[in-house]
């Protein structure tokens, strides 16, 4: 007789996909289990994938923190506030962010115990199908080592981050974002190669810090994928900041040689070029991870560039696994594999879980911040979409000048006939915040005139939205 323990659910990783996905599926009735291998510096478990302990929650700590510096360094003058002896202590601010981890870690195996989810700390793999209603046995191995039976699983096993190659990660000198969050003196020279979101993100932290630096970007134009008009004032404020940002670049040989590291590399213009750093991030981009999962050994299918294949529903090639988040086709955003977590274990509840692609925001914490939904100027115009376009600056915003951050601008994009919001874009203070408003007006589809008549507290930020929804009829009020 078999020994595994049962449960209706399990779930491997315990990310943002996968956590939420246990929740909902415990919320439903299920029996769940959730496995996870990621462990604390003490061993222990850290539930939350690499959202929680490497990723959005530890760059955010930095962020602000660095944030922070930088305003009493600078702007605190410029408000009458003068502080002397300003000094770093850089090991109280990663001790914080490592704190912040802990707390999101701790809060999630507290919720696992509410919901009454099974967690179990170790590494889930597939060890074949059973007969009768169990479908699957999966393996754990590690702390809690054991064998599970699973009528559904659900595989949310995350992403890793891609390595150049020839330069593989030492987290010593060449840095993945684990390194880029846990570097302990702030390097004179920092490079960066690749200035998509991690680039910028953790270039801002270590250039307010105090470290130069120099972000290294293969394509030609920058934040390719950004509303043009957006990614143009974003790319000129980070450039006043003091980022040095070389775009259409080809990397050669990266050379690490104990204390530095050497980077060649062709710029733009065809140069030849060599910079010396004292450590080097590479942000180019994060790769599937399935390793260790044992998919072949029963014909899960992955595409030619390691995704776990699925349809819309997040169903894969077998019956009764689902899985979601990185480790499946979409953008690679936390609240992406939230939400088809969700929608997966309402799906196994027979109830219609649904995901909205079209309306996934996207935001770049930096400062100023970069947020967006939907389409944007240049994909209107391949699509040959006819539209109309309203932007507002927040100079123009009288919040914006109390908070003295009027950098940026929020543009909507309207259909040209219907006047339903196709996109908003933004860049500016708290972005992240205000493309909410957006997100919502589109799962609505609202017209760009529905925000021009909302009303809108004032003084806010969000008084931009409104005015950039009125500039698409031509009738901003304060601009
Ligand atoms: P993950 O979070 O990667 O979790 C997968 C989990 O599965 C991990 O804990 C892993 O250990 C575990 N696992 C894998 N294989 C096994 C196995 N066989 N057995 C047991 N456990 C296993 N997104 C945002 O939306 N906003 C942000 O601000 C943001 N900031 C980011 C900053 C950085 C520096 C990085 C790197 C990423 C950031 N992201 C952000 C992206 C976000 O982290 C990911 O999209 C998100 O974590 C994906 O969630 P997931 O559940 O699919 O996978
Ligand atoms: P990215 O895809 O955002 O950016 C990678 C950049 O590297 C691109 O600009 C690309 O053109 C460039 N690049 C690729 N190969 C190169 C090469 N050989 N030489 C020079 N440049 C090269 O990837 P990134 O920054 O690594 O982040 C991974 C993902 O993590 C993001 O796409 C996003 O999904 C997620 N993330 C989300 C955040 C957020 O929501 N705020 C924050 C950080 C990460």
């Amino acid at each position: 007789m078999s020994t595994a323990k049962q449960f209706d659910v399990v779930v491997i990783g315990a990310g943002p996909g996968g956590y939420i996905a246990a929740i909902r599926a415990a919320q439903l009735g299920f029996s769940v289990a959730c496995i996870d291998e990621w462990s604390n510096d003490k061993g222990g478990p850290a539930p939350g994938g690499t959202c929680t302990n490497v990723g959005c929650i530890p760059s955010k700590a930095m962020l602000q923190s660095s944030e922070n510096f930088e305003h009493v360094g600078h702007s605190f003058k410029d408000h009458g506030i003068d502080v002397a002896g300003l000094t770093l202590n850089l090991p109280q601010m990663l001790k914080r962010k490592d704190g912040v981890v802990k707390q999101n870690n701790d809060g999630i195996l507290y919720l696992f115990k509410k919901n009454k989810v099974s967690f179990f700390h170790g590494r889930g793999a597939f060890a074949g199908t059973l007969d009768g209603s169990y479908s699957y046995s999966i393996s754990v191995s590690g702390a809690d080592a054991g064998t599970l039976s699973a009528k559904h699983v659900i595989v949310a096993t995350g992403s890793n981050a891609r390595e150049l190659a020839g330069a593989p990660f030492d987290e010593k000198l060449i840095l993945s974002n684990t390194g880029a969050l846990a570097i302990k003196a702030v390097p004179a020279k920092l490079g960066v190669i690749g200035a998509g979101v991690i680039g910028l993100e953790m270039g801002s932290v270590w250039r307010r810090l105090g470290a130069d630096v120099t972000i290294l970007e293969g394509l030609p134009m920058f934040l390719g994928a950004v509303d043009e008009q957006i990614a143009k004032e974003a790319h000129k404020l980070f450039i006043k900041q003091g980022l040095k940002i070389s775009l259409g670049c080809k990397i050669g040989q990266i050379t690490p040689n104990g204390e530095q590291v050497t980077v060649e590399y062709i710029d733009a213009a065809g140069a030849a070029m060599t910079a010396v750093f004292d450590k080097l991030i590479i942000s180019i981009g994060r790769v599937p991870n399935t390793n260790g999962l044992n998919a072949d050994s029963v014909g899960l299918k992955l595409d030619e560039r390691g995704f776990v294949v699925v349809d819309d529903d997040c169903k894969t090639s077998l019956p009764n696994v689902w899985a979601v988040g990185d480790v499946v086709r979409g953008p690679m955003l936390a609240h992406k594999a939230e939400e088809e977590g969700v929608a997966v274990a309402e799906r196994i509840a027979g109830q219609h879980g649904h995901v909205n692609f079209n309306t996934v925001p996207w935001v770049i914490y930096t400062a100023p911040e970069i947020a967006w939904v939907g389409q944007t100027e240049q994909q209107l115009k391949a699509a040959g979409v006819a539209y109309k376009a309203g932007t507002f600056p927040f100079m123009a915003n009288g919040r914006a000048r109390a908070l003295g951050d009027t950098s940026g601008m929020v543009k909507v994009l309207a259909d040209a006939t219907s006047d339903e919001i196709l996109g908003v874009h933004m860049v500016g203070p708290m972005v992240s915040e205000l493309i909410s408003e957006a997100v919502v007006a589109m799962e609505f589809r609202a017209s760009a005139e529905d925000i021009a008549r909302i009303c809108h507290a004032h003084p806010s930020l969000s008084e931009s939205t409104k005015e950039a929804a009125l500039a698409v009829d031509k009738r901003s009020l304060n601009f």
